[in-house]
């Protein structure tokens, strides 16, 4: 597979567009600031009325607009608000008013891929969708350095939509770590296997399970926590800074055979089969569908889902511990005030 460094774009490209980012959330702040900080000088942050994102995104020198008013302005309009809301801002704010021949942009396939958006002919459509948190888009890029991106194009009425979107991704900072191109399906589908599987919900669901098994057997929840949630970092920056031979050179020989012999009795053939279950449902759409309905619902589960969460002994113990150890909140990626 090809990757695409600065070198391999035209930075310019964007530059000289002004650029609309709708909403100032974990991605939104973070493409609003690195494009700003990397000289395209007219972009504005789109926000709904009433919105305590205006303070945030003006406070840090940036210029607000309404969305309608940002839609009919903007030669790029990259829509960073909630996947499940972007289908009524599109419809209601952005598809009456974008002037013909720009280009709509977004940082996931969903909405496109699942046609929850069916974009206007005569637009643009292309995506750039970096690999990691929005506030480490931010927090690597004013390190030096940039979260991958992975870049394609939906629709290229205009024949310019390829070069402005890698002139994007690398003004966000993917051309510093690498930009692949690909296409909304594959994004999509990749995007929501790895959260779901792996990164979000198989990474909590492993801890959280660690630490009952760890207290149901009579251990101190402090010991817990530390040993299945606080190390899980320590344990990852290893991985992530040298592969998994990296982290196992820095383990104990104890410890990389309990590996060996454990990890397989956890996730085994069963989890695998669950694994290619979940591929299938966001395959076929179904997970889209079902994820929709429960927005059109009102969100009850979710929501009940996330209160439930907030009161596991393991967030509880972790707060006051993680108060112990102030040096870990001084350095924090997510400022909720701010960004
Ligand atoms: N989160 C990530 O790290 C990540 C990673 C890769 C790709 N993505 C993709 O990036 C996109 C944005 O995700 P996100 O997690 O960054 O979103 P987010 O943080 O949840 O977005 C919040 C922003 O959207 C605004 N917003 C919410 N509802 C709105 C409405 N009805 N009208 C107008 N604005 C509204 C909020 O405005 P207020 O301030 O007024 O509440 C806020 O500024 C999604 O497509 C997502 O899949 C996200
Ligand atoms: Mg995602």
């Amino acid at each position: 597979m090809k990757m695409y460094y600065e070198k391999d774009t035209d930075v310019n490209l964007i530059k000289q567009k002004k650029v609309a980012i709708f909403g100032y959330g974990s991605q939104g702040h973070a493409h609003a600031l690195n494009l700003k900080d990397s000289g395209v000088k007219e972009v504005v942050v789109a926000l709904r009325e009433g919105s305590s994102s205006i303070k945030k995104a003006e406070s840090q020198g940036l210029k607000v607009m309404s969305l309608s008013d940002a839609a009919a302005w903007a030669d790029v309009v990259m829509i960073l608000t909630p996947d499940e809301l972007q289908a009524e801002i599109y419809k209601n704010h952005v598809e009456q008013r974008m002037r013909e021949g720009t280009s709509l942009a977004f940082a996931h396939g969903l909405n496109i891929h699942y046609k929850l958006i069916e974009s206007r002919k005569d637009l643009d459509v292309f995506m750039v969708a970096p690999k990691g948190p929005g506030h480490l888009v931010r927090s690597e890029y004013q390190k030096g350095g940039g979260v991958p991106c992975l870049m394609a194009v939906h629709k290229d009425s205009s024949g310019k939509a390829r070069d402005l979107a890698m002139s994007y991704a690398a003004c966000i900072g993917g051309g510093k770590s690498g930009i692949i191109e690909t296409n909304f399906k594959d994004e999509c589908e990749t995007d929501l296997f790895g959260e779901q599987a792996v990164l979000c919900g198989g990474l909590v669901e492993l801890i959280k399970n660690g630490f009952e098994t760890l207290t149901e057997a009579g251990y101190p929840p402090e010991m817990a926590y530390f040993e299945v949630l606080h190390e899980v970092k320590l344990i990852v920056d290893l991985i992530y800074e040298g592969g998994i031979a990296n982290m196992n050179y820095s383990i104990s020989n104890t410890a990389e055979y309990g590996e060996y012999v454990s990890g397989k009795k956890v996730v085994d053939s069963k989890s695998k089969e669950k694994m290619k279950e979940i591929l299938k449902d966001i395959q076929s759409g179904k997970f889209t569908k079902d994820w929709m309905e429960e927005c059109k619902g009102g969100q009850k589960n979710f929501l009940k889902m996330r209160a439930d969460l907030a009161k596991h002994p393991i967030e509880e113990v972790g707060k006051k511990l993680r108060d112990m150890m102030p040096w870990i909140g001084k350095n924090k990626l997510v400022d909720q005030s701010k960004n």
